[in-house]
């Protein structure tokens, strides 16, 4: 695709003329719930087959005007990434590994035949976003910043091809804990009717697509009385793939820390990479590979699984303490959290909220 685009871009900032009342904000930020409230302002970018990346802008939140044939409403040419922003103790503010997830984008982007944005213009958007809206990054404990970066195919236009006009946006969102009652172990619901994604198609990408597959197993979820669905492969229903919104690891009595394989259907997490090199660090052998049903099962009542942990942005790292099917159950959600579950849970919270030191150069300041 030709891109006469020249970078770094230029961004416009027109500030919102109903930015809401510090005091509302402050309510808002006292308790912000996870996906609720949105900030006062939005990065966006356009792109055009003709022009490339241009009109860098940030403008203030609100309804976006888009043609009724945009492809996105009716393709779901669109993907998305999330990535969290925290204030540490200073005052100061810092995202969690932005470039990762620019790279991610960018993959999703390749798969979703969307335009690649650069690694830069994405983080620079992060944070010129951040900046106009810094008085939206809580500081109480557990809290940060959600942000949502996302591209839609923007053009009208109602042949099924590759859209011609695209837009970027980045919106942002303070949140508190995802599951509500903080860190408390969870029951997953195992989907034995639907599968998630299968082999050659999008489940590696971090698209609306995957997300609309996984709603109605996870209305069952809650119907269960369980708070996220976990699926299985598509082919031989057997393997553990990930949650609907989640990547999954067992630790074992022996030590060793075992994740399912990246095979091309399940999404490769950030988290889940930060907590392989903790782990790694700290000596755990990592196995990642396949991980059947029966294993997980089997392994959490035999006692050779102690601990299972789902990990992810928004969930952060959550004690898994119950898997729920329809004709078995194993484990129990009075059992205690893992205590390498909530070790890493700490370490890796301690280098966002800026309490550990950042070995990794993992965190980038923003503000
Ligand atoms: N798997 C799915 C399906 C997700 O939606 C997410 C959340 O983003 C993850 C895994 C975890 O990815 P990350 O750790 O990059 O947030
Ligand atoms: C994230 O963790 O960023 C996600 O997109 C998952 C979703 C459950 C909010």
């Amino acid at each position: 695709m030709t891109d006469t685009a020249t970078f770094p871009l230029t961004f416009t900032t027109t500030p919102s003329a109903t930015a809401r009342a510090a005091a509302e904000r402050e309510e808002i930020l006292a308790d912000p719930g996870f996906g609720k409230y949105f900030t006062d302002h939005m990065a966006t970018i356009s792109w055009s087959i003709e022009e490339g990346w241009h009109d860098a802008r940030v403008v203030p939140y609100g309804p976006l005007r888009l043609d009724p044939a945009a492809a996105v409403l009716h393709y779901a040419q669109e993907i998305f990434e999330g990535l969290k922003v925290y204030r540490h103790a200073d005052g100061s503010i810092w995202a969690f590994r932005p470039e990762a997830n620019a790279r991610r984008m960018q993959r999703s982007a390749e798969r979703l035949a969307l335009p690649q944005l650069p690694e830069s213009a994405f983080v620079e958007a992060v944070k010129r976003l951040v900046e106009a809206d810094s008085e939206w990054v809580p500081s109480a404990p557990e809290t940060s910043l959600y942000v949502r970066p996302f591209m839609i195919a923007s053009e009208a236009f109602l042949g099924v091809r590759s859209a011609h006009g695209v837009d970027f946006h980045v919106i942002a969102s303070p949140a508190g804990a995802y599951f509500p009652g903080g860190v408390r172990p969870v029951s997953i619901w195992l989907s034995q009717d639907y599968t998630r994604a299968g082999r050659g198609g999008m489940g590696a990408a971090k698209t609306g697509g995957n997300y609309a597959a996984s709603l109605l197993p996870q209305a069952e979820a809650y119907e269960q009385g369980c708070q996220q669905v976990v699926f299985l492969d598509a082919e031989e229903r057997r393997y553990v793939e990930e949650l609907g919104g989640m990547n999954v690891f067992f630790v074992y009595a022996d030590g060793r820390v075992v994740t399912p394989a990246l095979s091309g259907t399940i999404l490769e997490g950030i988290t889940r990479e930060s907590v392989i090199q903790l782990a790694k660090e700290r000596g755990h052998a990592i196995e990642e590979r396949r991980v059947s049903i029966d294993e997980w099962r089997e392994g959490v009542s035999s006692g050779d699984i102690t601990e299972v942990f789902a990990c992810g942005t928004a969930a952060v790292i959550t004690p898994i303490g119950l898997l729920k099917a329809r004709d078995f159950q194993a484990g129990s959600l009075d059992a205690p959290a893992g205590a390498l579950t909530m070790s890493l849970r700490e370490e890796l919270t301690g280098i966002q909220y800026g309490r550990r030191e950042d070995h990794h150069d993992w965190m980038l300041r923003l503000a």
